[in-house]
């Protein structure tokens, strides 16, 4: 199974390509989507009367789930909310008929997301499931799926599973918009050409990305800390960056939205601290600039990552990695690739088991 690949992590990685092809193929048109899964879905209920959207999941998931918060909150008229699993409750009567609930996990069998679902069906509410495993619980037990097609996902570490996540969750935007007539209608064709181009940008992303973080990784190994900044949609992926490199490096990393540093966290930036700079979204770069500079002031050792071309990020830093241009909501699949491949290099320089983390299990069926 692992054919070129010494571990199930550094495959899945380099499968993100087909994986999002598999979870895009029949579904995207070039004048919109095809859900046929969601036929029911959309039959059944009157998308007009759904008042409010909640997002669910653990971990990884739930990284992808803000994601699709802030997709969903750009595209429709309807207030979302994204919840930790094992957070949710529909305490005091807030949830009911009008609340969508879209949980979201790979395995399918998340004891933590199982129990939101099942929650979340006991105060009445429709819940779509987006998952990569069709017979397990989850799967079952949500009215209506959405399946990723991912294939399986072996090593523990959620990589290609967060990727086709978000790809899974930008059809259903574009699907609800176009039902409810949302205000994003007008960012359909960008978002579909985008997403037509999306496995070719990734394997680039691969290709650009790969040798310059084997060797970024060989310089973390004598480090304690690391940190990850961005704005926005940056500072989503940087919480999925830092989530990587805890469990597959062991390495104390954290995430913070950049502008946040100044408000306390700088007291801990010394001389060399490695930190990752994402700055791929255009309209937020500027601050981003701004913050990075704060940080090399402090002698911090600031690797940033930005798209294609742009010259004003490579200017303020000490190591710069370049990512194809996309659709600004596509650009946290393409920098979630570079991210992926540290934590998997950081752990293999380390000597860890990257498949198997210790005290870690691939699914979690206890709360
Ligand atoms: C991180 C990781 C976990 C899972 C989480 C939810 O790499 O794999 O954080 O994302 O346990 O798992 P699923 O998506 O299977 O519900």
């Amino acid at each position: 199974h692992l054919q070129d690949h010494e571990h199930y992590m550094l495959k899945e990685i380099m499968e993100q390509p087909k994986a999002i092809k598999r979870t895009l193929d029949g579904r995207l048109t070039s004048e919109g989507v095809i859900l046929p899964e969601l036929d029911a879905f959309f039959a059944e209920l009157d998308v007009h009367r759904i008042r409010k959207i909640d997002i669910v999941g653990s971990g990884t998931s739930y990284h992808s789930g803000i994601i699709g918060k802030k997709l969903l909150d750009t595209m429709l008229d309807i207030p979302v909310e994204v919840s930790i699993s094992s957070e949710f409750s529909c305490e005091h009567g807030s949830l009911g008929p009008g609340n969508l609930v879209i949980v979201l996990s790979q395995s399918g069998e998340t004891a933590d997301t199982l129990s939101a679902l099942k929650e979340a069906k006991r105060c009445g509410c429709p819940t779509i499931a987006i998952t990569n495993n069709k017979r397990r619980n989850i799967a079952r037990k949500a009215d209506y799926t959405l399946f990723t097609s991912a294939g399986p996902e072996l090593a523990v570490a959620a990589t290609k599973a967060y990727t086709s996540q978000i790809s899974a969750l930008m059809l259903l935007a574009i699907a609800l918009t176009e039902k409810t007539n949302g205000p994003g209608m007008a960012l359909i064709p960008d978002l579909l050409n985008a997403l037509h181009q999306l496995p070719e940008d990734i394997e680039k992303s691969l290709i650009m990305t790969q040798d310059a973080i084997d060797q970024f990784a060989q310089v973390t190994n004598d480090q304690d800390h690391l940190f990850l900044i961005g704005r926005g949609l940056d500072y989503v992926l940087a919480l999925e960056g830092a989530l990587k490199l805890q469990e597959v490096a062991y390495l104390h990393a954290d995430a913070y939205a950049a502008g946040e540093m100044k408000h306390g966290t700088m007291a801990l930036i010394t001389p060399g601290v490695p930190v990752i700079a994402l700055a791929t979204q255009e309209k937020l770069r500027e601050k981003t600039i701004s913050n990075i500079r704060e940080l090399k002031a402090r002698d911090a050792f600031v690797v940033g990552i930005t798209t294609t071309g742009d010259s004003d990020v490579s200017d303020v830093v000490d190591e710069v990695l370049y990512i194809p241009e996309a659709h600004p909501f596509l650009m946290p699949i393409l920098a979630a690739i570079p991210l992926q491949l540290l934590a998997y290099y950081a752990g293999t320089v380390r000597g860890y088991d990257v498949d198997r983390p210790r005290n870690l299990a691939k699914s979690l069926t206890v709360e």
